[in-house]
């Protein structure tokens, strides 16, 4: 029986480890540094994410099997180099194939040379070059900063004052501070969004249920409207979709994705992406998330992502039947081909409750949240906390994104009827969430 460690704080996390406690291998699950809503199912240990030596001591410390780290920033950093060096078992990237998400510009040059589906796509870290390419190209355009900007740096524009405004922002403004020393501006790309999670020894590839992500803020003029009277952005008022968030819901399976289509992302994606890594001296182990764009049947990778995707984690673990851990660990171990994915049945459908003003930075905390223990009574819906804080016994806001609720159903019409009843029991002041979720996978 192994003991396991998650690392991150998020939905995400909680999901992993909710998944992890399910196997029949595992005997102790451990997060850090988790949070009060973790703590209730697994042993969680208040070390910052980027202390590598302190992690290693707790792993050494605690008989740790397999660590699984959750966020972005410690994959980016290394942490899969430095506790694996250590003789530490740890389910992830190595930080130099952590760069297909660290840089956009390398993760953008990486496609071309391998001939990936991709935006047209040009890098520049001299302001004037970079607004005379986009005076040349005009709107639609997309301006995104190199580095790591928790899912809030790519700039979707719509008319050329505002790229010019987002290159100003990015490379004058330093508004990302050095993660926008460079910027990718691309083509605009239309189409239906998907997230493909494959789990990889960076030779084999298993793909997880693929699902629809909602990045933007609102679905309509109510939100928007609610949304600057709880102090947003004004900027965003007169936009059908607002500005990016780290995403407020996602469903899975998406039939948007399907079994023909999935074929071609394997082909000429997930399986060129593992390859190439190999070739370059950069094995690729852990969790490839690859965000693509679909039009008329084909895909476009809008962005690679190293790790598991919040919260399409969340959607996603609900319907996995397989055991994680054996996962992730023939991962690490390089014997993936032994094993398959197995998804039960159905749908499942994630609802992200935020803060009020979120993504802006001032949203508030501390509001008390009422009905958690209602929902805990209902069946098929699961609640992962992605901020949240005990204080005095009672559950309060801790963060923008702060609840993800989970509902399942035999289809996508249930899950999202099992999801919408038990977001309407769960309330704080100036709660916001979508109301959409999985509603286009109906039509
Ligand atoms: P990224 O940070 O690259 O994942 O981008 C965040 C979101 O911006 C995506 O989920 C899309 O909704 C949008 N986006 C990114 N790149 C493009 C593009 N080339 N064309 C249209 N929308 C894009
Ligand atoms: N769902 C967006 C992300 O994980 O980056």
């Amino acid at each position: 029986m192994a003991n396991v460690l998650v690392i991150g704080k998020g939905g995400r996390e909680h999901a992993l480890v909710w998944k992890l406690k399910q196997s029949e291998n595992v005997d102790r699950v451990y997060c850090i540094p988790g949070s009060d809503g973790i703590a209730e199912i697994a042993n969680c240990a208040d070390y910052n994410v980027n202390d590598f030596n302190g992690i290693a001591e707790f792993c050494k410390e605690m008989n740790i099997d397999l660590v699984v780290p959750g966020p972005e920033d410690p994959l980016c950093e290394g942490i899969v180099d430095y506790l694996t060096e250590r003789g530490i078992k740890t389910s992830g990237p190595s930080k130099a194939a952590a760069r297909l998400e660290g840089s956009k510009a390398f993760a953008k040059e990486f496609m071309r040379k391998h001939n990936i589906p991709t935006a047209d796509f040009e890098v520049f870290m001299d302001p004037d070059k970079a607004k005379d390419y986009v005076e040349a190209h005009g709107a639609p355009i997309v301006i995104k900063a190199d580095g790591l900007a928790a899912g809030k740096g790519s700039k979707v524009c719509m008319t050329l004052d505002e790229a010019i405004n987002a290159v100003d922002s990015i490379l004058v403004k330093k508004e990302f501070k050095d993660a926008g020393n460079k910027i990718v501006i691309e083509d605009y790309l239309e189409g239906e969004e998907a997230s493909i999670l494959a789990l990889t020894d960076g030779n084999t590839i298993r793909t997880l249920a693929p699902a629809g992500d909602y990045k933007p803020a609102f679905e309509t003029k109510h939100d928007r409207t609610r949304w600057l009277q709880s102090g947003g952005d004004r900027k965003y008022e007169d936009r059908k979709i607002g500005p990016n968030t780290g995403s407020l819901g996602a469903y899975a399976p998406t039939p948007i994705v399907t079994p023909e289509l999935m074929e071609k992302v394997y082909n000429r994606i997930l399986n060129p992406t593992i390859k190439g890594m190999a070739e370059e001296g950069t094995l690729f182990v852990g969790c490839l998330y690859a965000g693509l764009m679909i039009k008329d049947g084909e895909p476009s990778v809008l962005e690679d992502n190293v790790r598991f995707g919040d919260p399409e984690t969340q959607p996603i673990l609900s319907l996995l039947e397989s055991d994680l851990f054996l996962l992730l660990n023939a991962c690490v171990e390089g014997n993936l081909e032994r094993h398959q994915i197995k998804n039960r049945e159905g749908a499942a459908c994630c609802v992200v409750m935020a803060s009020g003003s979120y993504p802006g930075s001032n949203y508030e905390k501390g509001k008390v949240i009422s009905g958690l223990e209602e929902v805990k009574r209902l069946s098929d819906v699961y609640v992962f906390h992605a901020g949240t804080k005990k204080n005095n016994g009672r559950i309060e806001t801790d963060g923008g994104r702060v609840l993800g609720v989970n509902g399942n159903g035999d289809n996508i019409w249930q899950a999202i009827n099992t999801v919408y009843p038990a977001v309407s029991l769960i309330h704080w002041e100036n709660e916001y969430h979508r109301t959409d979720i999985a509603e286009k996978a109906l039509s």
